[in-house]
């Protein structure tokens, strides 16, 4: 968790995306002179971590102009091109699963009465690329116990929007429709994870996921579900869709990982987009002081 502004925040004063970069020199030098001693013990830690040239934001034509979303189709570039015609308004999220509030929520009630925050998080794709990126979104735990989850729920499902008529790529059998993920409850409950609604202090585009989509820093990209229309609350582990296409290559867990190799590929270095040449990967994604505890006592290679 990086730069973090309080819940109330409007979007208008959310930094927009040229001053970025300007803020994060600010930073810099503020460390540089000793003034993150004065700040308080949050911002100070953030101080520290943004004059990390590492937290760098990918420019916005990146992060919005190189997508996986395969409901578009599977270049690349697909997702830009053809998810603009996606109806985003009005937006249902069904509720269902073992829960004492199922129901159908306008994406309005969803979410109230919270305002997303934003949070400066490294996304590390399967495929050995990285952004970073500055979402706007509601941490997961302030908006989960409003349904009132069971005792029985011990995961929670995801699904995309299914509606080939809108989604080219849904036409096609590249994969299983729609796509599905999960987390178990521990991981979904965890603060740094994402009900993401925006980028760059703007509204999501949809190719990156309008309107709502999952982010969890430490996992492979594939865990950020997109388009979200229903979560359901599951005694049983869900199944995803990439574990469904591949078991071998894509498990359930999905923690960056450079010691357990995609049995095609290293993932012991990665490329950021824009950068020249490779950097090591970390463990859970650089963000192992927060999570590493939701694993003590698994075997992450067998639980890759
Ligand atoms: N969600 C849906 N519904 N369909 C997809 O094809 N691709 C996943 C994930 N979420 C995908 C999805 C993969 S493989 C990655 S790496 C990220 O979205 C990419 O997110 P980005 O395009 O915003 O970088």
């Amino acid at each position: 968790m990086l730069i973090q502004k309080s819940a109330d925040i409007r979007p208008s004063e959310i930094t927009p995306p040229e001053l970025y970069a300007r803020r994060r020199e600010f930073l810099k030098t503020a460390a540089v002179l000793g003034a993150a001693a004065l700040l308080p013990p949050v911002l100070h830690g953030n101080v520290a971590r943004a004059a990390d040239d590492d937290l760098k934001p990918t420019p916005y034509k990146d992060i919005t102009s190189y997508n996986n979303f395969y409901e578009f189709g599977s270049s690349k570039t697909d997702p830009a091109e053809y998810a603009g015609g996606l109806k985003t308004k009005p937006w249902t999220v069904a509720v269902e699963g073992n829960c004492e509030k199922p129901g159908q929520y306008a994406l309005e009630d969803f979410l109230a009465p919270h305002q997303p925050e934003e949070r400066i998080y490294r996304l590390r794709c399967v495929e050995a690329w990285s952004m970073v990126v500055p979402w706007l979104g509601v941490p997961m735990s302030k908006i989960l116990p409003r349904f009132q989850p069971t005792a029985n729920a011990k995961y929670v499902e995801f699904t995309t929007l299914l509606d080939p008529a809108q989604m080219p790529g849904q036409r096609t059998r590249i994969l299983d429709w729609p796509y599905v993920e999960g987390l178990r409850m521990d991981e979904a409950m965890h603060p740094l994870t994402l009900f993401a609604t925006g980028l760059y202090g703007k509204e999501l585009p949809n190719q990156n996921g309008a309107p709502l989509r999952l982010v969890v820093p430490w996992k492979y990209g594939f865990k950020s579900i997109k388009s979200i229309v229903k979560i359901r609350f599951t005694e049983e582990q869900p199944r995803t869709t990439w574990n469904l296409q591949a078991p071998h290559e894509y498990g359930f867990y999905a923690n960056v990982n450079p010691d357990v190799d995609h049995p095609r590929w290293s993932q012991k270095r990665e490329r950021r987009i824009g950068d020249l040449f490779r950097r090591d990967t970390l463990p859970f994604n650089g963000y192992a002081e927060q999570v590493a505890g939701l694993y003590a006592g698994m075997d992450l290679r067998k639980n890759f």
